[in-house]
């Protein structure tokens, strides 16, 4: 029988996470305040405990991971590194395809691998409560549940539109005892300026951040959490990438091709950054960050510093993006719709290191209903993403032959994303067109930096 599962022990989960920033051949860019000037780790006290902030600049290949993180990681981890024989055998393809399967984490996506160190390092630090946002609503669910585990009060600011596609998301948040509140809300003063303009205000993840930190910077026992972006989150992601080498030593195999679904590019660093490190190296391996054609920062954005959130609390950071105030259309891979992408992500793409493409709505939920078909599992449309652009590649292996090895990322379940489905299903999804206009006229407003 051939062998589907390639399992690692408890005692393989990683001791340390590994730092991109150690084999890229420029140094990152460094992020800007207000006057244009970089910014010391001081500027970031107010939201970050220092422990987070010195992971942030970083330029240590390896971070140890503290002992109580690895034990509240083996909850879920390590996670199944899988090789998709049936979704092979359905799509007729010599490639060999493998997934790494994190939707086995309580909270269904590879968002808890950075909740828990994020949670662990701010109780270590004193703080009570932390505010955060939330897309699709994995990110809050897993801040919820590493709050819960280090005794953190987590406070969501979930983007409206999601907020009202997947109740369920906020009752399972609330199960883990975070509070909920659709944004733009009334809470902060940025969300009812967005109110008062505009009532019925779809939200974006922009906004929701520019909520979150405002509460985070006026309260002292109060601290923020990013789900994505920022240089430590990507690193806490590594463990994914780190545990896949392993997998693929195990099953005597490596990838040619390395696919993820991009919003922020934390699960996309997460998987790739660690393949990254063998390329520097001289070995052949190419990495594919897969985005939305609505939402399409690497492969339609600017390459500029911008703000990282729509009122433009956060400092500016150098990235591909589509404009602070660019709003996306109502995609229902809620994860993905962020006008920006993270620093070192956007760093090696630009120096043509990793790549990129874009893909249609509907293309992906073709893709995502195959891969349910014959791998049993139901993916989130944020996943489907990756699952269309490794299939595409799968279908051109077939044409030319090629026994090509690729990997993709199975980032998080779609149990609270059924209602697209059956959207989809019932031929009510729409592919949005690229949204020229709205983007041009957001990028004319990208703040001027000498
Ligand atoms: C399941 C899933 N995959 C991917 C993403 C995209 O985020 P990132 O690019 O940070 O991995 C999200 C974001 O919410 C998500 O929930």
């Amino acid at each position: 029988m051939p062998q589907t599962k390639f399992l690692l022990d408890e005692s393989e989960i990683p001791t340390h996470w590994y730092n991109v920033v150690a084999d890229m051949p420029n140094p990152p860019t460094p992020p800007l305040g207000p006057d244009g000037k970089p910014i010391g780790p001081e500027a970031l006290t107010a939201i970050f405990p220092m422990s987070l902030i010195e992971q942030e600049v970083s330029a240590e290949r390896w971070i140890a991971i503290p002992e109580p993180v690895r034990e509240a990681l083996n909850m879920y981890r390590p996670s199944p590194l899988i090789r998709a024989h049936r979704l092979e055998a359905a799509l007729g393809t010599p490639a060999r395809i493998y997934y790494k399967n994190e939707s086995v984490s309580p909270a269904g996506s590879h968002k808890v691998n950075t909740a828990i160190p994020q949670a662990y390092f701010n109780q270590q630090a004193g703080i009570k409560r932390i505010a955060t946002e939330t897309g699709a609503g994995q990110w809050g669910s897993a801040m919820s549940l590493a709050g819960q585990m280090f005794g953190i009060e987590v406070r969501i600011f979930m983007v409206r539109v999601s907020y009202d596609q997947k109740p369920f998301r906020r009752s399972m948040m609330e199960t883990w005892g975070g509070q909920v509140f659709a944004s733009p809300s009334m809470e902060t003063q940025t969300g009812r300026a967005i109110l008062a303009k505009d009532p019925n205000n779809q939200g974006s993840l922009g906004m929701a951040i520019s909520e979150a930190v405002e509460e985070a910077a006026s309260r002292p026992d109060t601290n923020y959490a990013l789900g994505s972006v920022l240089n430590h989150v990507l690193l806490h992601q590594t463990i994914i990438g780190l545990e896949a080498k392993k997998q693929f030593a195990k099953a005597g195999d490596y990838p040619d091709m390395v696919f993820a679904p991009c919003g922020g590019g934390s699960n996309f660093g997460g998987v790739a950054f660690p393949f990254f490190a063998d390329k520097a190296a001289g070995k052949n391996v190419r990495l594919v960050a897969v985005e939305p054609t609505s939402c399409p920062t690497l492969t339609k954005g600017t390459y500029a510093y911008d703000f990282g959130d729509t009122a433009g609390f956060t400092p500016l950071m150098k990235m591909y993006t589509l404009g602070h105030d660019f709003m996306p259309p109502g995609i229902h891979a809620g994860g993905l719709r962020y006008h920006g992408d993270s620093p070192l992500v956007s760093q090696l793409y630009h120096e043509g290191l990793i790549e990129a493409v874009a893909v249609p709505q509907l293309a992906t939920f073709e893709a995502g209903v195959t891969f349910a078909r014959a791998e049993g599992i139901i993916p989130a449309p944020e996943s489907n993403h990756a699952i269309r652009a490794c299939i595409d590649e799968a279908l051109r292996c077939k044409q030319t032959g090629e026994k090509k090895t690729l990997f993709f990322n199975l980032s998080g379940h779609g149990h609270f994303d059924m209602a697209s489905y059956d959207r989809y299903f019932a031929g009510q999804l729409e592919d949005f067109n690229y949204p020229e206009e709205a983007i041009q006229a957001s990028l004319a407003k990208l703040p001027q930096v000498a």
